[in-house]
C-alpha cells in the first residue's frame, strides 16, 4: 500500500516551531505568483459580537489574536465588510496597520446585515462600489489585495455583477477577484468576464457538498478557501469522527480536521476562525501535523456522505 512519509501521522520534524504556519506550504493567488501565501490562513469573522453583530466581548483578546496570527506565520487573513458589520475590518487595521510585507487581506462585499445572524444578498454595482470604497478606507489601503463577491445576488443579472468586478480591477481598486458560494457553472460564467483567483465555499470533513467545485478549482489552479473548516467548532470537540486519528497522532481534533483539509488538495487554503489566542495557536500548529496516506483515506472514508438510494 502507498505510504506517505512519515508512515504514521506525527509532528513534522522540519517544522518551524516559532512560525508553524510556514510548514503548510504555499499557494500563489493569480497567475504571476506575486501574491503567494501560506496555505493556512485566518478567518476574522469571529472577532465580533454574537450573531456576527457588533463588538466582540473581549476586544483586547481579538487584537492579540490578530497579532499572534501574524507572529505564527499567517499571511492570509479573510474578512468582510459585513462582519460586525465593519468591526472585523476595523480590528484588522487597528491590530496590524502598517501591515507587514507579504500580508494578504482578503475582504468581501455583497451581503447586507439587517440584524444579528441575518445576511441578505445585495449585488447592485452602486452598492458594491460603496462597500469597496469603505473597505479601502477602513483597511487603510489604496487597493484591496483580494476582493470576493460574498454572494451572487439572484435579483441582479449575474453578468452585471461580474462586469463590475472587472471594472474594479481595471480601476486599480482591487488586485484580485474571488467568489463565494458558487457552483462550477457560476464560476465559469464569471471567468468569461473577469479572472477569478479564488472560490470560498463551505467545505469540511463532514460537509463536502462543494466537492465538484474543489475538483474544478484544482484542475484550473484556482485557490479553494473552505469556510467553516472545523465545522464551526464541531470538529474541534472530542467524540467526533477525528478522535481515533487525533489519539494516534497526538494532535488535537481541530488540528486533524485542518490537516485533512491541507492534505486533500494543493489548492486548499483553510481559514479557521477564533476569538481566542489559545485556539489560534492550536489551529496554527495543524500545519505541522502530517497525516499518513492511510489516515487521510480513513478519515475521508469514515465521513463520506451516504449516497441516497435510487
Ligand atoms: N464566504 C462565506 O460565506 C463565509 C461564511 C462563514 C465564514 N466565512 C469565513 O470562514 C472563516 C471560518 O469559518 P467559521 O468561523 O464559520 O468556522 P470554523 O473556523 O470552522 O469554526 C470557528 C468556530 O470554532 C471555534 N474554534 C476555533 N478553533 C477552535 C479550537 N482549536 N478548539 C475549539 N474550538 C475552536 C471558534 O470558537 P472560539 O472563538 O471560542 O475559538 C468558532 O466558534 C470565518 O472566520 C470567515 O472568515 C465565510
Amino acid at each position: 500500500m502507498e505510504r506517505a512519509k512519515p508512515a504514521r501521522g506525527r509532528y513534522n520534524e522540519k517544522m518551524d516551531t516559532q512560525r508553524p504556519v510556514t510548514t503548510a506550504g504555499t499557494f500563489a493567488l493569480g497567475a504571476n505568483g506575486e501574491m503567494t501565501v501560506h496555505r493556512l490562513g485566518f478567518g476574522a469573522m469571529r472577532l465580533t459580537g454574537r450573531g456576527i453583530w457588533g463588538e466582540p466581548t473581549d476586544r483586547a483578546e481579538c487584537l492579540r489574536v490578530l497579532r499572534r496570527a501574524v507572529d505564527l506565520g499567517v499571511d492570509f487573513i479573510d474578512t468582510a465588510d459585513s462582519y460586525g458589520p465593519y468591526v472585523s475590518e476595523d480590528l484588522i487595521r487597528e491590530a496590524l496597520h502598517p501591515y507587514p510585507d507579504g500580508l494578504v487581506i482578503a475582504t468581501k462585499a455583497g451581503l447586507t446585515r439587517p440584524g444579528p445572524n441575518r445576511w441578505d444578498a445585495v449585488g447592485r454595482p452602486e452598492y458594491l462600489r460603496q462597500e469597496v470604497e469603505m473597505s479601502l478606507r477602513r483597511l487603510a489601503v489604496d487597493r484591496l489585495d483580494l476582493f470576493q463577491l460574498h454572494r451572487i445576488d439572484p435579483k441582479v443579472p449575474a453578468a452585471e455583477q461580474f462586469g463590475f468586478l472587472a471594472d474594479l480591477v481595471h480601476e486599480g481598486k482591487v488586485h484580485y477577484v474571488g467568489l463565494s458560494e458558487v457552483t462550477v457553472a457560476e464560476l465559469e460564467a464569471a471567468r468569461r468576464v473577469v479572472p477569478i483567483v479564488s472560490v470560498q465555499n463551505r467545505y469540511n470533513l463532514i460537509d463536502r457538498a462543494s466537492e465538484d467545485v474543489l475538483v474544478h478549482c484544482e484542475s484550473e489552479r484556482i485557490g479553494f478557501i473552505p469556510w467553516n473548516p472545523i465545522a464551526a467548532g464541531a470538529l474541534a470537540r472530542p467524540g467526533g469522527p477525528v478522535d481515533d486519528v487525533a489519539r494516534a497522532t497526538g494532535a488535537t481534533p481541530s488540528q486533524v480536521a485542518l490537516a485533512w483539509l491541507l492534505a486533500r488538495s494543493p489548492v486548499m487554503l483553510p481559514i479557521p476562525g477564533t476569538a481566542s489566542v489559545s485556539h489560534l495557536e492550536d489551529n496554527c500548529a495543524a500545519a505541522t501535523v502530517q497525516l499518513s496516506v492511510e489516515q487521510v483515506n480513513a478519515l475521508t472514508a469514515a465521513t463520506r456522505p451516504v449516497e441516497a438510494p435510487g
